[in-house]
């Protein structure tokens, strides 16, 4: 096969040299293509030397073999990593300003996008959009990793590890071989589920066809949904975290989506991709989850609280790893405050300042008790924090998290129904939804 490799103008662009070596060693013929601010970061003679070809960055060389065309034909797939916000701007618009646009422009190839970037900018609206439109073209993003970032930052928007983009790629490829066009040319494609570096388990599961949503009975309603499970950081290297995948949350933004309405998807530490076409910010801790919520809900008609929230966060956090010492008894003791009740302040402020999301909606994960039972639990609990549904699940260490089927009942303080739901999570997720949206 015979693949390109677009390279965008960030720091990023030196994990390049390690993709053009994988995709060499697995006996691919390999292009280097860079933007010409990409050889800012990694010089040409070494992009030539692990491609074992020539580079260029303009349509004004190689002018008689039109090179453009001619490598725009002969690829089996054009993989760009790292894609810049501005790299994506210029394709999303179909700017063909250089060797690498133009190729993209031009090629029936499957076109792969790893982007790399600051959070920031990830998360602006303009680039936002720019993803959109790009995934309407039928092309494949690898989402970002969450990470250390240039400088002394770190959150989404790290560029996966050149394996895992590797990986990913090498399923694209192996799912449009060269000769099956890719459904990108044909009019309105939009692809069904993004690229993810790393396991593809999840995403199948998740998207299993159990999904079967009732179109547009959320149409025109905006819904936040929280997911995952918040780590709260004790070093820089160690947390207390729960075992919440995200894959219920996920579940039911896609179903959300899928039911029409306008999805905020606030993901802490998701172990599961999370679904195109929702809003995404990706949160780590408590405190960074209650920001994102309390900025989220202005607006929203439904805040559905699936994330497992730390009730607890340790009260210091050490700048510096916590080491061992000579003595043996030398043991830390680790102290914990509360964290805010995120669930209960948006029940709180709705009662205090009206408006608010019309429906609140909180998960109980609840093991029981010696004299009570989860049920018994989730009814206190639903009291306790005043919202109007709570979505109460019994959890053990191989019940509950990180599995693909789920039994929640919904109690609620608007009605006395508590119906059962069982099933997949997409099934759950559904079932949920349309109690719901019978209030919305
Ligand atoms: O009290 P408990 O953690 O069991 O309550 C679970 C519900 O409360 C979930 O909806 C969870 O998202 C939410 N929660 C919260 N803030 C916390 C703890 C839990 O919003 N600090």
């Amino acid at each position: 096969m015979r693949i390109i490799v677009g390279i965008g103008g960030g720091i990023a662009a030196y994990k390049a040299a390690m993709l053009l070596r994988l995709f060499g060693k697995a006996g691919h013929e390999v292009i280097a293509m860079p933007t010409i601010t990409a050889l800012e970061f990694v010089g040409k003679p070494t992009l030539e030397a692990l491609s074992g070809n020539p580079v260029h960055t303009s349509v004004f060389e190689q002018v008689p073999q039109v090179n453009h065309v001619r490598q725009a034909e002969l690829a089996d797939a054009v993989v760009i990593a790292p894609a810049t916000a501005d790299l994506l701007a210029r394709l999303a618009s179909g700017r063909a300003d250089d060797l690498l646009s133009a190729t993209v422009l031009t090629t029936h190839a499957p076109v792969i996008l790893a982007p790399a970037m600051h959070t920031q900018m990830w998360e602006h609206p303009a680039t936002r959009e720019n993803v959109r439109i790009l995934r309407g073209y039928g092309y494949h993003l690898i989402e970002p990793a969450v990470g250390r970032l240039t400088g002394p930052d770190s959150g989404v928007g790290r560029l996966p590890e050149p394996e895992d983009i590797f990986e990913a790629a090498q399923r694209v490829i192996a799912e449009f071989p060269k000769g099956k066009e890719h459904p990108s040319q044909t009019p309105g494609y939009a692809p069904t589920h993004p690229v993810h570096a790393g396991s593809t388990e999840d995403s199948d599961s998740l998207s299993a066809p159990s999904i079967e949503p009732e179109p547009g009975i959320l149409a025109g309603k905006r819904i936040v949904i929280t997911a995952g499970g918040t780590r709260e950081a004790l070093d820089p290297v160690r947390f207390l975290g729960n075992r919440s995948t995200g894959k219920q949350g996920v579940a039911l933004a896609q179903a959300a989506r899928d039911m029409g309405a306008s999805v905020h998807l606030i993901g802490a530490n998701l172990e599961v991709p999370a679904p195109d076409g929702v809003e995404l910010t990706r949160v780590v801790s408590a405190a960074d989850l209650q920001r994102a919520v309390l900025k989220s809900i202005s607006g929203a008609d439904a805040l559905v609280m699936s994330a497992a929230v730390a009730d607890f966060r340790p009260a210091d956090y050490a700048e510096y790893k916590i080491k061992k010492t000579a003595d043996p008894d030398d043991n830390p003791v680790i102290r914990l405050v509360r964290n805010p009740d995120i669930l209960r302040e948006v029940v709180q402020r709705r009662q205090q300042l009206g408006g608010g999301p019309r429906l609140i909606v909180g998960f109980a994960a609840e093991t029981g008790s010696p004299d009570k039972t989860p049920l018994e639990l989730g009814r206190e609990k639903l009291t306790r924090k005043g919202c109007d549904f709570l979505a109460v699940n019994t959890v053990g260490i191989s019940q509950g998290f990180g599995t693909d089927e789920n039994t929640v009942t919904l109690i609620s303080s608007l009605t006395d129904e508590a119906p059962v739901f069982s099933g997949s999570k997409g099934e759950v997720s559904r079932d949920i939804l349309t109690t719901l949206a019978a209030y919305l």
